[in-house]
Order: C-alpha cells, then sequence, then structure tokens
C-alpha cells in the first residue's frame, strides 16, 4: 500500500539541460552545510572505517554524497546512479582519479527496471536530496523498495532528502515500511532530513 502525499512542493528542475546543471552545481558548491550534513548521515554507517563496503549512490549527480561516502571509507567501492548523462559525466571526471573504485549506471527511478543493470547486493544505499524528484508517494515508494531489493540482508539504506516539501519524514518512514524494511527511522527532521532504514 502507498500513500497519496498530500502536501507536496519541491522546485522545477531540469536535469537533461546542461545549462540547469552547470547553474545548480554552482548553486550547489556554496552551500556550506551540506557536507556536514552527510557526515553526520553517515556517522549512522554501522561499518568500520577501513571496511570494503559496497555502496550504492542512488541519483547520485555530480557526486556530493559519493564523495563524503569515500571519505569516511575510503575502501568503499562504489556505484554512483543517476539518469542525467551530464551528471554521471561530472561525476566521472570528478572521480577519475579513483579508477573503477567508483562506477557510474543511468537509469531512471521511474523505470520499475531502474534496478536490473546494478550489480549488487550491496551493503549499504545511500542518496542526497534526489529521490523527492519523483514528488508522489507511490514512485518514491517504489523506489524504496528497490533498494531494498539489492541490499545485502542487514544493509543500511541512509536518506537525506526534503522531507518536509514532500508530505513531511513521517510520511517517508512509514513509506520504508511499507517497501518492506525490517527497522525505518527518521533520524533527524530538519531541511533537509535523514532517514535510515535496515534491510
Ligand atoms: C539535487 S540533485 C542531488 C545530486 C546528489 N545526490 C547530491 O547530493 O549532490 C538530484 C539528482 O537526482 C537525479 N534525478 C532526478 N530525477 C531522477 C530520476 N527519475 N531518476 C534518476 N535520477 C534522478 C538528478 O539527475 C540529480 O542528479
Amino acid at each position: 500500500m502507498t500513500q497519496q502525499n498530500p502536501n507536496f512542493n519541491t522546485a522545477e528542475h531540469d536535469w537533461h539541460s546542461a545549462e540547469y546543471v552547470d547553474e545548480w552545481i554552482a548553486r550547489d558548491v556554496t552551500r556550506a552545510e551540506r557536507p556536514g550534513t552527510l557526515q553526520e548521515m553517515l556517522a549512522i554507517a554501522p561499518f568500520p572505517k577501513d571496511a570494503k563496503i559496497r555502496v550504492l549512490d542512488v541519483g547520485g549527480g555530480n557526486g556530493q554524497v559519493t564523495e563524503a561516502v569515500l571519505k569516511a571509507f575510503p575502501n568503499a567501492q562504489v556505484t554512483l546512479q543517476d539518469y542525467s548523462q551530464l551528471m554521471l559525466d561530472r561525476a566521472a571526471k570528478r572521480f577519475a582519479k579513483y579508477g573503477n573504485q567508483v562506477t557510474y549506471v543511468l537509469s531512471d527511478l521511474f523505470d520499475p527496471k531502474w534496478t536490473a543493470s546494478l550489480k549488487g547486493p550491496f551493503d549499504m544505499a545511500v542518496s542526497g536530496i534526489a529521490i523527492h524528484n519523483l514528488r508522489e508517494m507511490e514512485p518514491i515508494t517504489s523506489v524504496y523498495a528497490g533498494i531494498r531489493g539489492v541490499l545485502k540482508p542487514g544493509g543500511v539504506f541512509l536518506n537525506c532528502d526534503h522531507f518536509a516539501g514532500c508530505g513531511g519524514i513521517a510520511l517517508h518512514v512509514d513509506a520504508l515500511k511499507t517497501a518492506g524494511y525490517k527497522k525505518a527511522e527518521a533520524v533527524k527532521d530538519a531541511k533537509p532530513g535523514i532517514s535510515a532504514a535496515y534491510n
């Protein structure tokens, strides 16, 4: 069962326009609070710093979250997924020095088969201000379930997102439970907030 989102309020984006993507990245780098929020999110991850974990970054864009993952877990193997080739190109340039420690997958979260080309299973999935782009709880809940499907048993999904503008974090915690996670919780109810879910 999925819920209709009564309270959706997000900006328009064009992630397939080079002009928009460059403008967004230029604005994003000025948001000084972002690395701290991602650090706070990754502090929840139940792995030692040197763990060779396999991580999926959903809607990874140009790689802010992947960068934070590599900083927190230098031996992590990261798959960065996005539907914008422009974003993937910018991420590939950013992480060129990591070779095949970072790999890229082009897929659309609206496509029910979006996980098919991911080489799971993963120890952890992460996402940063991406999934709210789907705008409705039904596709969002399907994506939460798709992520669970590529996690190892005991794997964790950490999501930092604009829950407040998209129904509120409690609605998302319910959606995570609907998606089948054993445990789901609101870690931080802020703008953006942080949720954690365990497979
Ligand atoms: C606000 S950016 C965030 C990027 C990155 N996660 C970060 O924290 O900087 C949102 C990202 O979600 C991606 N995105 C939006 N809708 C998507 C969809 N339907 N399928 C896959 N990716 C999507 C966009 O291309 C964009 O890279």
